[in-house]
């Protein structure tokens, strides 16, 4: 029986897009699939590896998977008038491979989380307590913004710039929560004007078109 040039492309066309598909499907998640139930980070490991090496199941005990860090209130006596405790990999190492993390931030009035980014995670928001502008910018450029108050939630899409403000007259608080056990923060000021060593004068002067007493102005405020 002759094969008609359809009957034997087809199979090859749909064979193709079904590669296609599974080959994009880890662009969905943020950290990689988990190959055990659980693998309690031993963060002080010697060896460096994608993650951490897990801790010896036998070692493993309930505290692993319980951590009060988030419990207390931050001090925000400092020029943003902000205080963030993070609930990461690295001061809760039972999250270790999980693709999860907390943070807490704790604001002033009028205190600041300045415009960062997490290169490794999205991020959900609740506010707890007090008013915040919560903001977010896009690729495009686009700003979107909004005064949050106790309940109410917010989503900053992986990798954007984004900031949250106290814009109430008491003190605010936020849990946030990322899917990344180490969501890792670009903050823009000191990854720009406080790296080490000193990206180039002439850089920062072309990049933002600026006298280079503004850039040594910059720099003296976020080197480290
Ligand atoms: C908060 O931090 C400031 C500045 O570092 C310090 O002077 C102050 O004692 C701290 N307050 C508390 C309650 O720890």
């Amino acid at each position: 029986m002759a094969i008609s040039p359809t009957s034997w492309i087809s199979p090859l066309f749909w064979l193709t897009i079904v590669l296609i598909l599974v080959s994009s499907i880890p662009c969905y998640s943020a950290d990689p699939d988990l190959l055990q139930d659980f693998c309690v980070g031993d963060v002080k490991a010697a060896i460096t590896i994608n993650g951490f090496p897990c801790k010896p199941a036998s070692e493993v005990t309930p505290d692993d998977f319980f951590f009060d860090g988030l419990s207390k209130e931050g001090n925000t006596s400092n020029r943003y008038g902000m205080s963030l405790t993070p609930g990461n990999v690295l001061s809760f190492p039972g999250l270790n491979t999980l693709g999860i993390s907390m943070n807490r931030v704790d604001f002033a009035p009028g205190g600041l989380n300045p415009p960062h980014s997490h290169p490794r995670a999205t991020e959900s928001g609740v506010v707890i307590k007090g008013r915040l502008l919560v903001g977010f910018t896009t690729t495009s450029n686009v700003f979107h913004s909004k005064v949050l108050t106790a309940g109410q939630m917010f989503v900053v899409p992986k990798g954007l710039v984004h900031f949250q403000k106290n814009v109430g007259k008491g003190k605010a608080l936020i849990y946030t929560a990322f899917n990344s056990h180490l969501p890792g923060a670009a903050i823009l000021a000191t990854t720009l004007f406080g790296a080490t060593p000193a990206i180039p004068n002439d850089v920062l002067t072309q990049a933002f078109q600026v006298e280079e007493e503004v850039v040594n102005e910059m720099k003296a405020k976020f080197s480290t």
